[in-house]
């Protein structure tokens, strides 16, 4: 047989995902584990999931969150000290998931110490519903700052599912897509599941994130891990595993 005839196209090997970066497993900070116990159940689950990195980044939301630099960094200390005291062997770092609101952007405005992961990327959330009159202005500062905004779950915004157009705007002002694994499942809505989708076929997801707030959340990761959509996910060049 001709060589060419049985040269085939080699097998791609896909990384798995061994770091998140969005979570919310600082206990009572905000609306997602509430006890150093419940944590350790969800961080057990992510461990046997093959994870060795956990970037948690709880609300900070003005009205709802008053969570500070300094209150977040000291009970990821405790939840790191509870953790070594049960001897699990799981690296946690912090960082925020922070709500576009007038304080958010006084606060890169006024060079307050932001949260931020990797390379200075700055994980932002917005309304649900529609587009913040000052996201593009929120962007250009905090890019000027030296930020990279990272939009978490663009997937589940009611103003970017009907307009990709506005979503590819976004990219090209420096803006980085964080698509939530879960979305994959249509855990939250068909609508969701769909722009998830479409988002993953045009190449438009730069990090992957559980948003993990309790167990159920992991498990809908382990789920997803079984989906055609979250391996051609895994096939794109994510920041994932670079963190
Ligand atoms: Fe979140």
């Amino acid at each position: 047989m001709l060589d060419w005839v049985r040269k085939k196209e080699p097998i791609k090997t896909i990384d798995p995902l061994q770091i998140d970066i969005h979570s919310h497993l600082l206990p009572r900070l905000d609306d997602g584990v509430q006890s150093y116990e419940e944590s350790e159940d969800v961080i057990l689950h992510f461990k046997k999931l093959g994870y060795k990195k956990l970037i948690t980044t709880p609300h900070v939301m003005s009205d709802a969150y008053k969570n500070t630099t300094k209150k977040i960094l000291a009970r990821l200390d405790k939840l790191r000290m509870y953790l070594e005291n049960q001897e699990i062997d799981m690296q946690i770092e912090a960082a925020a998931e922070y709500y576009l609101d007038e304080q958010v952007y006084q606060m890169v405005e006024q060079n307050e110490e932001m949260l931020t992961f990797g390379k200075n990327f700055l994980l932002f959330e917005t309304n649900f519903l529609n587009e913040p009159f000052n996201m593009k202005e929120f962007i250009f500062l905090a890019t000027t700052k030296g930020y990279k905004p990272v939009l978490a779950h663009p997937e589940r915004y009611l103003y970017l599912q009907n307009n990709l157009e506005k979503a590819e705007d976004l990219i090209d002002r420096g803006v980085l897509f964080q698509m939530n694994i879960s979305s994959i499942t249509g855990f939250y809505s068909k609508i969701v599941q769909t722009t998830a989708h479409k988002l993953i076929d045009k190449g438009w997801v730069h990090l992957l994130g559980s948003d993990c707030h309790h167990l159920q959340h992991v498990r809908l990761v382990e789920e997803a891990q079984q989906l055609k959509y979250f391996q051609k996910a895994l096939s794109l060049p994510l920041l994932n595993n670079s963190l």
